[in-house]
């Protein structure tokens, strides 16, 4: 036996809590994102006073974008490694595949990720940096601008409402699994867990698709 540790990266478990903890803080961004966005129903005024607020404090803006940053890394890289351990460790396809205790969410899982991955660089060359805003792109001191012209393009609209539908999956399934990492994982306690799970992804899905469904319905306008 060789002297050499295993760092707990290297370990399936330690793979999962990389996962477990990342997804914590992506789950709270996403919600308090999704809260943040709410403020376009209460109009430009409002909408446009929280993004100057956001961008007032740069520092904590900047760590939090690094935190993500990293965060998003760590999650895409102890996914890819636990999938290729788990294929290693099975080279040969089983020959009849039964679904046990899984769901559509979690077979979607790998290819949810990568899309929410794509969207994401999309978005930011929407909102954040208006490479591919559509018309005038005014910056985070017209973001309501932005929002309204942007979702008044039903493609775009429709992007962000696919999108949506993902983060809701990826939600619905990651949430489950992080509680079950993080020791929830017991039969008196599996069906709260599973409300718990698509409680959240209805929210902040349902939320976001809202704005979309809202500025093409012309109620923010
Ligand atoms: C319909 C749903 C969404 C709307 C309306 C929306 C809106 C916005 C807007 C307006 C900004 C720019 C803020 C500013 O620069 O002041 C922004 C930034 C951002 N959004 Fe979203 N967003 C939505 C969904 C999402 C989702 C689902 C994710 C992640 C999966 C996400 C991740 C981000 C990130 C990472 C930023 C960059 C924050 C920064 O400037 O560092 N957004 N969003």
């Amino acid at each position: 036996m060789s002297g050499k540790t295993l760092a707990l990266r290297d370990t399936t478990i330690g793979k999962k809590a990389i996962m477990a903890v990342t997804g914590v803080i992506m789950v709270g961004f996403v919600t308090a994102h999704m809260i943040g966005n709410l403020q376009a129903y209460s109009g430009r005024e409002v909408f446009n006073a929280y993004a100057a607020f956001l961008h007032g404090l740069p520092g904590p803006l900047w760590a939090a974008r690094l935190v993500l940053l990293g965060s998003v890394i760590a999650h895409a890289w102890a996914a890819i490694s636990l999938v290729r351990q788990n294929r290693a460790a099975r080279p040969v396809r089983y020959q009849v595949k039964q679904t046990l205790a899984t769901t559509y969410a979690a077979k979607v899982m790998p290819l949810g990720g990568l899309i929410l991955l794509f969207f994401i660089v999309y978005h930011l060359l929407h909102f954040t940096t208006g490479h591919v805003a559509p018309g005038e792109f005014r910056g985070w001191q017209d973001a309501y601008h932005n929002f309204v012209t942007g979702f008044q393009v039903p493609a775009i609209a429709g992007v962000y409402v696919v999108a949506n539908i993902f983060l809701g999956l990826h939600l619905y399934h990651g949430v489950w699994s992080m509680l079950q990492t993080l020791g929830i994982n017991h039969p008196r306690y599996n069906h709260w867990r599973k409300r718990a799970a698509i409680g959240l992804a209805v929210v902040v899905a349902g939320g976001n698709i809202s704005f979309p469904i809202a500025v093409l319905a012309g109620v923010i306008k």
